[in-house]
């Protein structure tokens, strides 16, 4: 295979399906070694010559096609990254769910790598309850959706379900390929929210998910990084949708994640701490289960302040080591923000990322405001969107203020 980065675009049974012809034409002018692999009904709309001969590669529809030509696991192993475009209702079931009953599906559930989902089908079919069951499950798994978009559909309706722009689609692709920038480098990243055992039964814990800390994990290690995640308390499939080369700490508690954060941070160029840590923790843990006393109408726990794992890391660092951590804070976004300012100047680190939280905001899968603040408290960056999108820029940003 070629030198150049390859890429694989899959193309499914959709009316869009012409539309993948200027994606694959930007991408091959953009010097990428690109692999097409239509669905085998796709071909009733774009036949095999076609991909052929703009993309300059064979194209193979069953994983029994290739002779001596390359396989399944090969595409997988080589491509940068999946693109597929379309991917109809009945793609997105079946990735969803692991079924493997064509050349393209066979890839994709090989590979290790970036998968875009550019949807495009009929609006019922997007908003009906399956289909945003394999969406969400496919975003948790760290798939990306580019669109769809609303407008005009092949069936004459108006509605959400027109396939992204061509350009968009493009555009993202080079950015999750903007890759390589960090490479060599190690990042360490903390997620989910710490808890401090009372007895063994019991703990003081928090909401966190560790979504947002998973997708800074991801973005960084597709962007080439070596990461290492301090991963307090989150759900085992969360923690499975990493990319393979990402190495998980198990850090329940506050004192544990302290304790792996001062041994690992050494080694790291970056430490980005999202993880919401405890900042009290019980000053006795009862070996036994603490029983109800009866008749008793009040019980007091005794509290000590835990240790500051971002201030720590931040009176550690080295010039040529960048501290990043977030500031959670609850109120309207003025205060937020004024919160926010004030705690990244006590804490020392070099980026404090502020965030909105609450019961409705900022914790589990929604959408996310955050503003990037520097050690003085000045704003560097604002963002917004679903986790995965502000994941990119945060990563984006970190770079910046590496340099
Ligand atoms: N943090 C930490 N160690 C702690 C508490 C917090 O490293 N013991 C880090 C978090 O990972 C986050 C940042 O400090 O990056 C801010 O966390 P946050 O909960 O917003 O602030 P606190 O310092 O705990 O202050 P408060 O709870 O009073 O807002």
């Amino acid at each position: 295979m070629s030198q150049r980065r390859q890429i694989v675009v899959g193309v499914g049974a959709g009316i869009a399906a012409y539309k993948a012809t200027h994606v694959v034409r930007a991408l091959v002018k953009a010097n990428f070694d690109v692999w097409v692999v239509p669905t085998p009904a796709s071909l009733k709309m774009i036949g095999e010559v076609t991909w052929q001969a703009i993309s300059g590669n064979p194209v193979y529809t069953q994983v029994d096609s290739p002779v001596s030509g390359v396989g399944h696991i090969e595409l997988a192993r080589e491509a940068s990254a999946i693109v597929v475009v379309p991917a109809t209702a009945d793609l997105l079931a079946r990735i969803t769910h692991g079924i493997a009953n064509d050349m393209l599906t066979n890839v994709i559930l090989a590979a290790d790598c970036p998968l875009l989902l550019a949807p495009a089908m009929h609006t019922n079919m997007w908003e009906n309850p399956a289909t945003r069951k394999n969406v969400q499950t496919l975003q948790a798994r760290g798939a990306r959706f580019i669109g769809p978009v609303a407008g005009e559909l092949s069936s004459g309706d108006r509605g959400l379900g027109r396939l992204a722009p061509e350009e968009d689609i493009y555009a993202e692709v080079l950015s999750v390929l903007s890759t390589g920038k960090w490479q060599g480098k190690k990042v360490m990243v903390s997620a989910g929210g710490t808890r401090e055992p009372l007895d063994p039964v019991r703990f003081l814990g928090n909401r966190s998910s560790g979504r947002f800390g998973v997708e800074i994990a991801r973005q960084f290690a597709w962007q080439g990084a070596q990461v290492t995640l301090l991963a307090a308390n989150i759900e085992p499939t969360l923690l499975e949708s990493l990319p393979g080369g990402v190495e998980v700490v198990a850090t329940p508690s506050a004192g544990k994640m302290r304790q792996a954060a001062l041994d690992y941070f050494p080694h790291m160029q970056v430490a980005v701490m999202a993880a919401a840590v405890a900042d009290y923790q019980p000053v006795d843990f009862q070996s036994e289960k603490i029983k109800k006393v009866p008749n008793q109408q009040e019980f007091s726990l005794r509290l000590r302040p835990t240790a500051d794992i971002l201030a720590d890391l931040a009176r550690k660092k080295h010039s040529d080591q960048l501290v990043a951590g977030f500031a959670a804070e609850t109120g309207s976004w003025e205060q937020v923000l004024q919160l926010g300012k004030e705690k990244a100047r006590r804490k020392g680190a070099d980026i404090i990322f502020i965030n909105q939280v609450g019961t409705e905001t900022g914790f589990g899968d929604i959408a996310t405001r955050v503003c990037a603040v520097d050690g003085e408290g000045s704003e560097i960056g604002q963002f917004s969107g679903n986790k995965t999108q502000v994941a990119t820029q945060i990563v984006t940003l970190v770079r910046q203020q590496l340099q």
